[in-house]
């Protein structure tokens, strides 16, 4: 790992997709004023900007080319973050299904993984990161001084994409996205690099039942208890 994460605040947030990961990140990132990575954007901006120069997805060297020389800025307009690919604003293409799914078959090659893995590493600067994915706390910051895995059932999951995509007004069937989300779980779990797992030192956190304040509490209150922030 480098320099600067061994002696940067890291909290990593790991678990499925669907889990409240970037909600409850960008949420305790603003509280704290640290970094925010989101990990997933990486490889749904890797499968978007192939399709774009027509990579295909079975071309593992393409791809991880790509990877490599991904051009991508995260700029705050209006309090938001946007997502430019090329100077290409790809805030919302990137987070379609579609986009996710694609997204989800690039990060099962390993050249892909290993191309994003020091671009990753380069957001741990001062004063801390909060860094969302699936292998935050097992590959890219095993160092972490904190390390979550949230979860919550498939079907609490699938309700909340739901809702999200309808406030959004993306037409979406719940049973569709339970389909969707179990696929997606299979693919990031069983993949043979990085899969979707708890690292060994990680702290469960089951949101099935829990609103995003009552999260967003827990985990304050554990990284003040590790001393990680001053629980104001
Ligand atoms: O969190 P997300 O839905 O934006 O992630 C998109 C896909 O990328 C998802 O299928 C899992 C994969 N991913 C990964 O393999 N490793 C990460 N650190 C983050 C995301």
């Amino acid at each position: 790992m480098s320099a600067s994460a061994s002696t940067v605040n890291v909290l990593t947030i790991d678990g499925p997709g669907g889990a409240g990961k970037g909600t409850i990140s960008s949420l305790i990132a603003e509280r704290l004023g640290w970094h925010l990575l989101d990990s997933g954007a990486l490889y749904r901006l890797t499968a978007y900007a192939a399709g774009k120069h027509g990579v295909e997805l079975n071309d593992e060297t393409g791809l991880a080319r790509v990877a490599e020389n991904l051009d991508v800025a995260f700029p705050v307009a209006d309090g938001a973050v946007q997502t430019l690919l090329e100077g290409e604003d790809v805030t919302r293409a990137i987070r379609t299904e579609q986009a996710g799914e694609r997204a989800s078959r690039v990060a099962a090659i390993p050249v892909v993984r290993e191309a994003l893995l020091k671009r990753q590493r380069d957001f741990a600067v001062g004063p801390g990161l909060v860094a969302d994915g699936r292998d935050m706390g097992t590959v890219v910051f095993p160092g972490a001084g904190l390390k979550i895995f949230l979860t919550a059932s498939a079907e609490e999951r699938a309700r909340r994409r739901h809702e999200q995509l309808r406030q959004a007004g993306v037409n979406a069937t719940l049973p569709n996205l339970l389909q969707e989300i179990q696929a997606r779980d299979a693919r990031d779990t069983q993949r043979s690099v990085a899969p979707l797992k708890p690292a060994d030192d990680a702290v469960t956190l089951d949101t099935t039942r829990l609103s995003i304040p009552e999260v967003v509490e827990q985990l304050t209150e554990w990284l003040t208890r590790k001393g990680m922030a001053s629980g104001e």
